[in-house]
């Protein structure tokens, strides 16, 4: 199965971490999101943390209203989170692990061992609409367990391939390669859209843009970094480009 085009959602979350070092209002992360979406964005990603380190409440109102592409809410499985996503109904909700003292997203969420109670958390959030994914590991239990729970989507966590590529770890990337490829392959068996995400760099998003069953990838940090350089809306299209050319 090949999907033709395959979905770059633009995680936006640190331009609200450069906002929120002067605490003033920019730069604005509305205004990224809309710069992003004129340059091929087919999505929006931003994760409202218990902590709002980066993205504030005051964003997702402001996403909602002003964009024209979907907005994939990413959270914790907390109550709080719960009720604002019922309350903006979004597009779709990724549903992460939230450490307060973790720096980024480190691991995937458990969702093996519990089912009950996840099923539970994303029954009302299926019923407002919401495209449910679940962040998980490349992991099989863990993808098994998803479809089991009946979340449409998984995004699987390419944080330690990514951190291998950076590293120069050619041996762990083949090998953490490999487990994304087994593991999109096997979601896609299950029936589960599957989604790809965190730490994706120019140099590192081509073999995984290149696996024909993957739907979307979710990429920020790098993409915004780069930026800095570029500007955002080229720094956008280049990793779009590179994208297509893995895919084609
Ligand atoms: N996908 C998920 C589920 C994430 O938590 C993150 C980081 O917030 C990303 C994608 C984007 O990761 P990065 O900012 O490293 O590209």
């Amino acid at each position: 199965m090949t999907l033709k085009h395959l979905r770059l959602g633009v995680n936006i979350d640190h331009v609200a971490t450069v906002r929120n070092a002067r605490g003033g209002d920019v730069p604005d992360p509305v205004r990224a999101a809309l710069v992003a979406e004129a340059a091929g964005a087919d999505g929006i990603t931003a994760h409202l943390r218990e902590d709002r380190r980066h993205i504030i409440d005051s964003d997702i109102d402001g996403l909602m209203a002003a964009l024209k592409i979907p907005l994939n809410f990413e959270m914790a499985a907390t109550a709080e989170m719960q009720a604002i996503a019922l309350r903006h109904k979004p597009h779709a909700v990724c549903i992460v692990p939230e450490k307060r003292e973790e720096r980024t997203t480190e691991g995937g969420l458990e969702v093996a061992g519990q089912d009950n109670t996840l099923a539970a958390y994303m029954a009302p959030l299926q019923a407002a609409g919401a495209r449910v994914s679940l962040f998980i590991a490349a992991d099989k239990r863990q993808v098994e367990a998803s479809a089991r729970i009946g979340a449409p989507v998984i995004e699987l966590h390419a944080g330690a391939y990514a951190d291998a590529w950076a590293e120069g770890r050619w041996a762990a990337r083949d090998s953490e390669l490999s487990k994304i490829t087994d593991m999109v392959a096997y979601g896609t068996e299950l029936g589960l859209e599957v989604h790809v995400g965190h730490g994706l760099t120019y140099d590192s998003v081509g073999p995984i843009a290149a696996l024909p069953q993957v739907a979307e990838l979710n990429i920020g940090h790098f993409i915004i970094g780069e930026a800095i350089f570029r500007g955002l809306g080229p720094a956008i299209a280049e990793m779009r480009r590179l994208m297509d050319e893995a895919r084609a």
